[in-house]
């Protein structure tokens, strides 16, 4: 069993699919630990991407980030990193499997409606950024 984070990013909260988003999960084998819907400030997404922060993208990162409310959810089950970037599809939804997430809801490399952890190690640390351990069950 393990545990990931996605957040339904600020294009899909707009879109109005976070419940079509959570069905890909359901359907799939992945529960919903916990979930709250954030307002992410600069401050926030700067920390949480901090491992981009030398990119070419991480401004505009953090200004998508904060463009509106997002959803956080912690998935939880059978390998669930793995299964949960496998339904997101690639990052960039032009090159996404049909089927997924970013093929389905995504516009752009930067408007692609989901984050999901990309390794255990960062799933854990992801997750304590956003959820105390009262929050998760
Ligand atoms: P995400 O999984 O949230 O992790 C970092 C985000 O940066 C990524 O999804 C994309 O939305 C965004 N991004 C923008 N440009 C790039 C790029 N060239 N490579 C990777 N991620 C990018």
């Amino acid at each position: 069993m393990q545990q990931t984070l996605s957040i339904i990013k600020p294009d899909g909260v707009k879109k109005g699919v976070i419940g079509k988003i959570i069905d890909r999960f359901e359907s799939n084998g992945l529960r919903v630990a916990a979930i709250k819907k954030v307002q992410l400030s600069s401050f926030d997404a700067q920390a949480f991407y901090g491992v981009h922060q030398q990119r070419s993208f991480f401004n505009d990162l953090v200004k998508f980030m904060t463009s509106g409310p997002v959803v956080v959810i912690v998935l939880e089950g059978e390998n669930a990193v793995l299964k949960n970037r496998e339904l997101m599809g690639s990052t960039n939804p032009k090159e996404a499997k049909t089927g997924t997430i970013r093929a389905d809801f995504a516009e752009s490399i930067d408007a692609n409606a989901v984050h999901g952890s990309d390794c255990l190690e960062n799933a854990k640390m992801e997750i304590e950024f956003f959820f105390s351990k009262r929050e998760i069950c």
